[in-house]
């Protein structure tokens, strides 16, 4: 699938101020710096439709974006930056777990970990807290141009060893990278898949 229209509806603080939960929903989430706008823009071939930085924490709000004016693609802050005060990092949890629990129109999580590296606490933590609320998610391996051949696969098949000590199935995984705009057509041709299994059996969100 190729991306005809993507543009920025607005940037929420918390989940209530979000759009109307009228279209399906996909969010970008993971740890600050991971990649995650910089992903939202290569999937949707903008420069700067959502906001990038070299520094962690770039990402405060929800921010929703429009796509081909049929389902949104949201930008969540990342989690786990250390250097913010704790109360600051606690309310970024409040602000993601709540968005996550009451967005009624959330079809799929993609949390995205770094390629480079070795499965982290936090992101084993957030995927495990997403399995026991229900809540469906992907993961997303980022910045795999960073490694040299065969070094991505390694790391990933690794990744798969962690997770399938705790899981008995895995998630679906995509390898990405936006610099080379690598593994983003498997993530749309997922959300285009899954938005089509939506309207075919009619589901609504805003009931
Ligand atoms: P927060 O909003 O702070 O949570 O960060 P984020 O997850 O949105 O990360 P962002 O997209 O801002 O990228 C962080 C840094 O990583 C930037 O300097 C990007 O240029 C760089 N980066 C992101 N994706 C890639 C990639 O695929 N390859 C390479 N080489 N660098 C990347
Ligand atoms: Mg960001």
């Amino acid at each position: 699938m190729v991306i005809k229209s993507a543009e920025f509806v607005k940037s929420s603080q918390k989940w209530q101020d979000c759009p109307e939960p009228a279209l399906p929903e996909y969010a970008f989430i993971g740890r600050s710096n991971v990649g995650k706008s910089s992903l939202i823009n290569a999937m949707t071939n903008h420069k700067d439709l959502a906001k990038t930085s070299q520094t962690p924490g770039k990402t405060q709000l929800i921010n929703h974006f429009l796509v081909d004016e049929s389902w949104f693609l949201t930008d969540l802050p990342g989690y786990g930056y250390a250097k913010v005060s704790k109360n600051m990092r606690k309310d970024f949890e409040k602000l993601i777990t709540n968005y996550i629990l009451n967005r009624q129109n959330l079809v799929n999580l993609f949390v995205l970990v770094d390629t480079r590296l070795s499965p982290q606490k936090i992101d084993l933590e957030f995927m495990q807290w997403c399995g026991e609320s229900s809540v469906p998610f992907s993961i997303v391996f980022t910045k795999a141009d960073k490694l040299k051949p065969g070094g991505a696969d390694r790391n990933v098949d690794a990744y798969k060893m962690e997770l399938l000590k705790t899981w008995e199935d895995l998630p679906e995984i995509y390898v990405t990278s936006a610099e080379k705009k690598t593994g983003t057509e498997q993530i749309l041709k997922f959300i285009q898949d899954t938005n089509q299994f939506l309207i075919k059996n009619k589901v609504r969100f805003d009931d």
